[in-house]
């Protein structure tokens, strides 16, 4: 088990309204609050952004949003800046999750799991430089489609897309950097990676940061596993020697289940 605090930050994803989303903080708030040695964070849509900053204030629970343009201002029709999502003292930000990724305008992730916006690592790039600009913490995902994992490419996917979406990132930026070891066919499907590998797979990533960025950055920067992480499994993924938590879809919607996996961090 590692000694770095643990994350485990909830993307709700495109479910709940603002008002329904801030009974189900309301419903958790209290028990995150009391394990003072995990940072949680939730991720609405951006329409809750508001109401539960409000909610939010004064407690320990962070704020998290699921995108950011990587433009302050202009003519960028249906997006939101990180100036905008600092005005809500939003503290995390997703960036290229699988849902939002066609790698380089290419769609290879299965339709089942969406590729509809074409989220490229450049623009994840962009993305990440732009959340530093307003100390906000990017959670980058990562992680290879089933195809990629069956043709033996994991590693070498994965590492190519922390060259490109850490491209020019200097060392003393990555006190805010999360990365989240999320695989395509694990998201949303029940097939849950075995802890093993996905430890495995989020040591590999620390030690492509030892490398390419900072030993000490790599030492303390957070990795987290995401896809169908859930209270029946999360004890054993935590209990892993380079997984610092999780990044949660769809049990983050249940509030005992949210609470469950907070308490297995
Ligand atoms: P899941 O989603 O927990 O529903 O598999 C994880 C994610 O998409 O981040």
């Amino acid at each position: 088990m590692s000694t770095r605090t643990k994350l485990i930050a909830g993307n709700w994803k495109m479910n709940l309204t603002s008002a329904e989303g801030a009974a189900r903080v309301e419903s958790f708030i209290q028990h995150a609050e009391s394990k003072e040695d995990v940072d949680v964070v939730v991720c609405p849509p951006y329409l809750a952004l508001p109401k539960l900053s409000e909610i939010l204030k004064y407690s320990s629970v962070k704020l998290g949003a699921q995108d950011v343009f990587w433009l302050d201002s202009g003519a960028y029709t249906g997006n939101v800046s990180a100036r905008q999502l600092y005005e809500f003292c939003v503290d995390y930000c997703i960036v290229g999750h699988s849902e939002r990724r066609g790698r380089f305008g290419v769609m290879e992730v299965p339709e089942s799991t969406v590729g509809y916006f074409g989220e490229t690592d450049e623009t994840i790039n962009l993305k990440i430089q732009a959340l530093f600009k307003y100390g906000i913490n990017p959670i980058m995902c990562v992680g290879e489609t089933l195809a990629e994992r069956e043709a033996g490419k994991t590693d070498e996917v994965i590492c190519a897309q922390l060259a490109a979406g850490l491209k020019g990132v200097h060392p003393a930026e990555m006190h805010l950097f999360v990365a989240a070891y999320e695989p395509v066919w694990a998201i949303g499907t029940g097939k849950v990676c075995d802890a093993d590998e996905a430890n495995r797979v989020c040591g590999m990533i620390r030690t492509w940061i030892a490398e390419n960025i900072e030993v000490e950055a790599a030492n303390d920067v957070r990795i987290l596993y995401g896809g169908s992480v859930k209270p029946g499994n999360a004890a054993e993924i935590f209990g892993t020697s380079d997984i610092d938590g999780a990044l949660v879809g769809g049990a983050s919607l249940k509030p005992e289940d949210f609470s469950a996996i907070v308490s297995a961090a």
